[in-house]
Order: C-alpha cells, then structure tokens, then sequence
C-alpha cells in the first residue's frame, strides 16, 4: 500500500522533539494562546518575511478575520477563483459578502490575472488569489490591478507554506496572507491551527481582537469577536515542525523531480514549476483525460490517490449563485475533471514513486494501445 500521505512517519523522525515539547506544554499548562503560540508567531512571521503574525484555530478562521479586518462585509465584493477548497469562498460568506470568481489559468492552475480587471465592480473589497496546490499565483500583475483600483490583496497560503514568487515567500505579498496547520499541510499541525500575516500593526491588533472575543482587556469587549484562539499545544508542535520545513520542502521537491522524470513519456501532464516561482508541491496533481480510469487502476495496485477538487465551488449545491452556470469559468472545469493527485509527502521513497509510476504507465499504455514496453498492442 502507498498512501496519500504518512503523517506517522514524519511524526516518529521527530518524536522527541515533539514529546518533549508536548511535556513542556503540559507542564506550563498554557494551553490556550500563551508563550508557545506567541513564539511561534513571531518565528513563522519571520521565515515569511511578514512583521506580525497572528495565530488562529483554522485557516479558514484566518481567512474569516483577514476580510473582516480588510472591512469586508455584507454588499461587498470579493474576487476569487472557483477552482479551490470551498473554505476560501465559506468565509467571504461568512462576512455577509458574495464571492466574484475570475477563472484560473490552465499551466499553473491559479488565478489568471488576465480575467481580472474585468471582475471588478464599484463593490470590490478585496482580491483573494489562492496560491494553489504550492505554486504561487502570479501575484505582480494582480498587485499591479489591485493597486490601480485601489483594492486590497489578501493571498490563501493555506497550500504553500515556504513558496516563493521571485525569490520572496508567499503570505507576506498582498496587505494580509492566511495559512491553514491541518495536519496534512506542508506545516501541519497535530490538530487544527492558522494564522494571518500581515505588515499592517492595525490590521494585527484588530484580529488579535477579533479571534478572542473582540477584547484587548480581559472583559472589555470592544468588537463583537470570536473565539479564533490557537491551542498552546499547537503552537509547541508547530515551532519544532518549522524547524524542519526547509528540508521537508527540498524533500518534496525532489519528489516532484523524480515524478517528472518518470512520467515524462507516459501521457500525462505533470504539475508545471512557473519560471517566477518555487513550487513547494502541497499537492501533486497530474492531469489526463483517462482521470477515473487512471484512479481506478492505482487503486488497485493500492496506491491511494486524491482528487483536488472534482466539483469548482461556483457548481457546488451550496454555493450556487444564480449568475454563474457551468461553462462560466471553461478552465476551472476542464481541470476539476482531469486532475489526480499523486501521492506526495516528504518521506516518500524512491521505491514508492516508481511503483506509482509503473502504474500510471500501465494505465495510461492501455489506453493509448501502446503495450508497457512500447510497441502497439
Ligand atoms: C486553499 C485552502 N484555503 C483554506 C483552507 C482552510 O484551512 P483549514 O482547513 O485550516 O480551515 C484550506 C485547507 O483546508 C485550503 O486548502
């Protein structure tokens, strides 16, 4: 069996580590916020390039209280892709705002800044790229438009912790940038956790407020806030886990390298690393016409696969709207039915990416009737 990703065997390369810093946690009992959290957040604003960072219980909760500090609310706009997780769309509901989608672009599978001027309205609050799968959006051009109509950027890292546009990480780009820990993410958490960067101390002393009841003062509530907070567990875990994401990050890379090397003459289209960015491969997403087929056939060698996303949120039963339909945004749909991801985790060994490999050519030689060795069936 391969599995999609092996949380096991990153949590035992680090086990001491982590115990010991769990028992430290314990010990404090600072299990809400505290010291730990603290650290963290200024270590993670840091390797980020951002001045403050402010941790959450959810990368959503971050997105959630980015727009409300951005002053995002009910009868604003908000442009975003459809081809994402549905949290980056949940919280522009979440303020009372609607989404304003603009497709992606087909190579890198993030938002395409050419469609953009055009999904600006008088309502415009904020543009909301989401640096999807670890390839960072093509954010210049964005900054350039946002600048221009005098909108705010707020990025969804929530994939791409440590990816870099032109040589700067991600996250610390637009005016706020949010990030998910759950525990599959390139930094993941042994549980929930998020956190907002930004450059702007009010923008930060508003959702410092606003994740812990909207008080500066213990009972003074100025805002109308939420209980946001990040566990002090959390923060312990994650501090250790920082440590290591560099070489995590070089792992999954070499993966990456390797997949392609081997997919090269299969007939699939491996994930493409634009020229400006570093891609920090969160999810490795091939993509081929035979997409079920191919799962089907790796299922059953038992490499497990994922597909992200199979439905764009502006077809989701949820989130329809009634001014969008499905043929709106042609690349978002073509990559939702052609995309599959590939295992992908740091830890995966050489042995394993050829034993998926061997599997996708089987499939794919099948379907073409070209026999595994190359001559026609
Ligand atoms: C692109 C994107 N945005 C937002 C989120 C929400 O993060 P969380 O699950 O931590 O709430 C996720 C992850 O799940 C994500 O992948």
């Amino acid at each position: 069996m391969i599995p999609f990703v092996d949380l096991k065997a990153q949590y035992y390369s680090i086990k001491d580590e982590i115990d010991r810093a769990i028992a430290n946690v314990l010990e404090s009992s600072q299990f809400v916020l505290g010291k730990e959290v603290a650290a963290f957040e200024e270590e993670f604003a840091a390797y980020c390039g951002a001045r403050y960072g402010i941790a959450v219980n959810s990368g959503t909760s971050a997105l959630h209280l980015a727009l409300l500090a951005a002053g995002v609310g009910p009868g604003d706009e908000v442009v975003t892709v459809p081809f994402t997780f549905v949290a980056t769309v949940a919280a522009v509901y979440y303020t009372g705002a609607r989404p304003v989608f603009v497709d992606i672009d087909p190579c890198s599978f993030t938002m395409d800044p050419n469609r953009l001027e055009q999904a600006i309205t008088d309502r415009t609050k904020v543009i909301l790229p989401v640096h999807l799968y670890g390839q960072p959006t093509d954010m210049d051009p964005i900054l350039d438009t946002a600048r221009r109509h005098r909108k705010m950027v707020i990025e969804d890292a929530a994939q791409a912790h440590g990816a870099q546009y032109k040589g700067r990480r991600v996250g610390g780009l637009g005016d706020l940038g949010c990030f998910s820990f759950y525990p599959g993410k390139n930094l993941g958490a042994y549980g929930e956790g998020g956190m907002v960067l930004t450059n702007n101390l009010d923008f930060a002393n508003t959702i410092r407020m606003l994740r812990d009841w909207g008080q500066a003062r213990r009972y003074h509530h100025d805002l109308k806030g939420y209980n946001y907070r990040m566990e002090g567990m959390q923060g312990a875990i994650l501090r250790v886990k920082l440590q290591h994401l560099e070489r995590w990050t070089e792992a999954r890379r070499a993966n990456a390298t390797l997949y392609k090397q081997l997919l090269s003459d299969t007939g699939v289209a491996a994930p493409k690393e634009l020229p400006y960015a570093r891609h920090v491969y969160h999810v490795f997403a091939i993509r081929t016409a035979q997409r079920d087929a191919l799962a089907e056939n790796l299922n059953v060698r038992g490499v497990q696969t994922g597909i992200h996303y199979p439905i764009p949120v502006h077809l989701q039963k949820a989130y329809a709207e009634p001014r969008y339909h499905a043929g709106d945004f042609p690349a978002a749909e073509s990559a939702a039915s052609e995309v599959l991801s590939l295992p992908m985790f740091p830890e995966l060994s050489r042995l394993q990416i050829e034993a998926v490999c061997e599997g996708v050519r089987n499939q794919m030689s099948k379907d073409s009737g070209t026999a595994p060795d190359g001559k026609n069936a």
